[in-house]
């Protein structure tokens, strides 16, 4: 279906075709030279110590658990309301997830309180996600994994360019991971990056990155390593470097396409104030990175109908999300997971369209839509 306004779209343009080019002819493909220039650049721009680009944010997560030594017999605190690759990544491991609730409808993030609530002697770390690039509640979260001896992994697949307190998130806790999937803030396809200030947490994810070997094949096609050890059972979860020369260019166009961003949010926060909608985070702290925008419809309106509507529109939406501890797999293996505030809000949330190039045009066409849609 030809949608008249997307819910995403690109910021590609020359810029990109060349970056990817330039790879082509430089005849390398493998993780590299620009993969360190991009690791470098970002790391730069998040203001950390170490930047590990990989093939994509779950397996950032796979890694960031990992290299805490989270394995069988441990738990780990997660939000439900977040993308299932959040829990799986902790699943993996042969950790066990328990599920948190959030703040509440006008704040989509894990609660502190039910982090507080949920901790038991086998608690090894918290996973918050920085639901739609708006904060979680970073300075209490580390004062209960300070007070209880406990790891924080950032879920800041939402994140690229957002900060608190003027902290980049990703880089409040002890690893933070960013996706670059195609609908991201910064997009290359597939791709994500590891960020840490700890040095050897970020030796260890380097290792397990690339099967645990001590030297890469660029190191070896450049005659600095003759052969290699294996030292860790690692994966291959590197990137390439024609996504990585993509990143670059995203990179370089972040700072502005999130500002597009939020002037979208908030001439929607604007158009729909006293119009019955809950609007999350439209009192937020920090600098977001206005990922998504989710609408909260009021009790009673039939959310499938609104949908129903808003796609006769030509108006694409989605659902962020379905909570993940009601997935049927989930339900099998945790089935008497409760989560009041999080089931209530993803049963009436609806995502708008959101992209940096949204024309004036396109978003009165969402505002038109939406009221139309929402009428009894
Ligand atoms: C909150 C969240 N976590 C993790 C992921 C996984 O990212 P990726 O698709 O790069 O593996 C996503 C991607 O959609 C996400 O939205």
């Amino acid at each position: 279906m030809e949608w008249q306004v997307p819910l995403a779209d690109l910021d590609y343009d020359e810029r990109e075709e060349q970056a990817v080019l330039s790879v082509i002819r430089n005849r390398w493909l493998t993780m590299g030279a620009v993969t360190q220039e991009f690791e470098i650049a970002f790391a730069n721009y998040t203001g950390v110590k170490h930047a590990l680009a990989v093939s994509n944010a779950t397996v950032a997560l796979h890694l960031a658990c990992l290299s805490l030594g989270i394995g069988p017999g441990d738990e780990v605190l997660v939000p439900s309301l977040t993308f299932v690759a959040t829990a799986n990544a902790v699943l993996y491991t042969g950790a066990r997830v328990r599920f948190a609730d959030i703040i509440g409808s006008d704040t989509l993030t894990i609660s502190p309180e039910e982090i507080e609530r949920l901790i038991t002697p086998n608690t090894k770390a918290v996973l918050v996600m920085h639901y739609g690039g708006y904060p979680c509640r970073m300075p209490e979260i580390l004062d209960i994994a300070d007070r209880h001896g406990l790891a924080v992994i950032e879920d800041a697949a939402h994140a690229p360019g957002a900060s608190l307190d003027g902290k980049a998130l990703g880089t409040w806790g002890d690893i933070g991971c960013f996706s670059f999937f195609s609908n991201k803030n910064l997009s290359t396809g597939e791709g994500g990056m590891v960020v840490t200030n700890h040095d050897d947490l970020a030796e260890k994810i380097r290792l397990i990155r690339s099967h645990g070997m001590t030297s890469l094949t660029w190191d070896r096609h450049h005659g600095h390593a003759y052969s290699y050890d294996v030292v860790e059972l690692g994966y291959n979860y590197r990137i390439d470097e024609i996504r990585s020369a993509l990143g670059m260019v995203q990179l370089q166009k972040l700072t502005k396409n999130n500002e597009r961003r939020k002037a979208i949010t908030q001439s929607y926060w604007s158009a729909f104030e006293g119009k019955g909608f809950g609007l999350p985070f439209s009192k937020s702290n920090g600098i977001p990175s206005y990922h998504i925008f989710p609408l909260i419809l009021p009790e009673g309106l039939d959310r499938k109908q609104f949908i129903d509507r808003m796609r006769a529109a030509g108006v694409q939406t989605s659902i962020h999300y379905p909570p993940v501890h009601l997935f049927q797999y989930y339900r099998k293996h945790y089935p008497d997971v409760s989560l009041p505030i999080t089931e209530n809000v993803a049963s009436r949330e609806v995502t708008l369209p959101l992209y940096p190039g949204m024309s004036e045009e396109k978003i009165d066409k969402v505002l038109e839509s939406v009221m139309e849609s929402a009428r009894e």
